[in-house]
């Protein structure tokens, strides 16, 4: 139906018929002559009617915006004056001949043609329109370029794409499962993956050597900007690689993407222990873009009197630390009590300060509700350990660790991004020697990783110190966002069972949930590792987006549902007796208002 795309006509076209099929973006009548802007996928080009067609000059008259048209016409010169540089077809336009209204359409629910701030539930239950937005356009198009990329880098490199199945068992990575009840087995349940995990090592198992999928995950846990119920992962898995080997390729495979898409050179990729990471950003995703650092000061506060410093200085489940802000003197009371108000959410209590106003006039130089609370050696070594000048800003974290961790790391981001210290645009780095356990509230271990995840000690070590256990994991980390994690895997069933046990998954358990993978670890199982990266939040980083929603064309809300289909919805009393579902009524207390 078309000669060309809109966006596709220039100066070379001139003197050409072309015949266009798209949406009117925008039509303005100039008293006599007829201006249409005509969109597709590929840009906009005008097209001018005048009365000389009489027919079409009619239609064109009748048109409205969002009507989906064909043209037949001439590429011509713009004349002199009426060009557009700002537009990729800004020289020319079509003069038409033959128009055809191919479909009317209704006033839709939010322009096009001008920039308009639109709700995002509006936008996401018209979702069909919002996507012929360029800027949305683009996005996607970025995502299907990228997509395409890395799986001609893989296919290049040796590795199978292979499919695994959606209808399947729990494969924990520590979210909730989302579950689909069995018709045919009475009272059971598949569940959707929360990655391919363990498909993916049963193929090493199988000798495929290299696999890789562009594969869906589900996991129902609290959404946020970078998180959906679900998502994709470029998931990797390889045979008789070490972790190195599998980090160099994960790395090449990422950077080639930023070269070719953004022209942007990843080069330095720099390698940090996971403790070195809590210890120097209290985060295991630090954002190197930004200078700051935490310093440790217990060792200066045990004999201080200020009781909000000495008690966790003295306790070795807390911290003490302060970070330096360069130039933050200048941050005003009122912007304090804000950052206060910021980490509280964090569970910070407080926010204490010292602003070096005159580094050279000694304590009288300094300003600070906590002064009077210090002896002055105490104050010069924290000035002389965060190397503070005239016009810095020290702000201090004292707390159990897991609260100082998390309180101290939103601040050096927001400062960081308040203050404009960032000091590059692209910050990637290797997390590893991850803790293989943490504890959770009740002193049970739980997975950092998965369950699969190697150590990097032996079994006997392992049970008998699991929360001092390393694992052979890794994390990649741009930006302080968690790009993608993997590492080396367990490969044989006595360290398989050790990590169960650990984990209080008794060997009946062990057999019922992971009887498979067990069973097969016996059969020959190569050493193996791999990778998962998010696909969504790599195009979400590419792209600049603010929300991870941007770059799927169907997502879903924060609430976890769709907008635009009304999913999920209910199902009617034959469909539930079929699946021998009986819905429970609701006591008043779980009811929604
Ligand atoms: P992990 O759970 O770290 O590892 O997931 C890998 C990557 O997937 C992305 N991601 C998400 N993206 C959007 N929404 C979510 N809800 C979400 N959850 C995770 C992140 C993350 O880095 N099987 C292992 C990988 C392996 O060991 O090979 C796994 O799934 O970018
Ligand atoms: P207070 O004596 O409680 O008024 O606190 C004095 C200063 O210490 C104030 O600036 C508080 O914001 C700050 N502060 C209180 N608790 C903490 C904490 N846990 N960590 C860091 N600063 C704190």
């Amino acid at each position: 139906m078309r000669s060309h795309y809109c966006g596709e006509l220039n100066e070379s076209n001139i003197g050409d018929s072309a015949t266009l099929c798209g949406w009117v973006h925008r039509r303005r009548d100039h008293g006599g002559v007829i201006f249409l802007d005509m969109r597709d996928r590929d840009g906009i080009t005008q097209v001018v009617f005048d009365p000389d067609t009489v027919e079409s000059f009619a239609l064109a008259e009748q048109v409205r915006n969002e009507f989906v048209i064909q043209v037949q016409g001439l590429v011509r010169s713009r004349p002199e004056g009426t060009q557009n540089s700002e537009m990729a077809t800004g020289k020319i336009e079509v003069l038409g001949k033959e128009l055809i209204i191919l479909n009317a359409a209704e006033t839709p629910p939010f322009q096009l043609d001008e920039h308009m701030e639109v709700g995002e539930d509006v936008r996401l239950r018209n979702r069909y329109i919002d996507l012929r937005r360029p800027e949305m356009l683009n996005k996607l198009r970025m995502r299907s370029k990228v997509t395409s990329s890395i799986r001609n880098y893989l296919d290049e490199n040796g590795f199978l794409d292979i499919e695994t199945p959606i209808l399947t068992r729990a494969t924990p990575e520590g979210a909730r499962d989302y579950l689909v009840p069995s018709r045919t087995h009475h009272g059971k349940f598949f569940a959707l993956p929360q990655s391919p995990q363990l498909f993916k090592q049963l193929l090493m198992v199988s000798g495929m050597d290299r696999y890789y999928q562009i594969a869906k995950c589900f996991r129902d846990e609290d959404l946020r900007a970078d998180r959906q119920p679900e998502f994709t992962q470029i998931d990797i898995e390889t045979s008789f690689l070490n972790e190195e080997a599998i980090m160099q390729i994960a790395e090449a495979m990422i950077s080639s993407v930023f070269k070719e898409h953004l022209n942007v050179e990843l080069t330095e990729f720099p390698r940090m222990t996971h403790a070195e990471a809590v210890l120097q950003y209290g985060t295991d995703r630090p954002d190197l873009r930004n200078p700051m650092k935490l310093f440790d000061i217990a060792d200066l506060m045990q004999q201080v009197e200020f009781k909000v410093f000495n008690a966790p200085a003295n306790d070795t489940e807390s911290r003490v630390v302060v970070m330096k802000v360069p130039g933050g003197s200048e941050i005003s009371r009122k912007q304090i009590d804000d950052y206060t108000n910021y980490i509280a959410n964090y569970g910070a209590k407080g926010l204490a300060w010292i602003k070096v106003n005159d580094l050279q006039a000694g304590v009288d130089g300094l300003q600070s509700p906590i002064l009077k609370f210090m002896p002055e050696q105490v104050i010069k070594a924290v000035l002389s350990r965060t190397d503070a000048a005239t016009g810095d800003i020290l702000f201090f974290g004292a707390d159990k660790a897991s609260v100082v961790n998390e309180a101290m790391s939103a601040l050096r981001d927001i400062v960081g991004k308040d203050m404009n210290l960032l000091s590059a645009d692209w910050a990637p780095l290797w997390v590893i020697d991850f803790p293989m356990f943490e504890s959770d509230k009740d002193g049970n271990c739980t997975s950092v990783h998965h369950p699969f995840t190697a150590p990097s000690c032996s079994s006997e070590e392992l049970e008998k110190q699991p929360l001092g256990a390393l694992s052979r994991a890794y994390d990649m980390v741009l930006n302080g966002t968690e790009l993608g994690g993997g590492s080396i895997r367990i490969n044989k069933p006595d360290m398989q069972q050790a990590v169960f046990r650990v984990l209080g998954i008794d060997e009946a358990e062990a057999d019922e949930k992971f009887g498979f993978l067990l069973d097969a670890l016996k059969y020959g199982c190569p050493p193996h590792g791999g990778i998962a990266f998010g696909l969504d939040r790599l195009i979400m980083m590419m792209t600049g987006s603010q929300s991870i929603r941007d770059v799927i064309a169907f997502p879903k809300t924060q609430s976890a549902s769709c907008l635009l289909t009304d999913a999920p919805g209910e199902v009617g009393s034959k469909q539930l007796r079929e699946l021998n579902i009986r819905l429970r009524e609701l006591p008043k207390t779980e009811q929604k208002p």
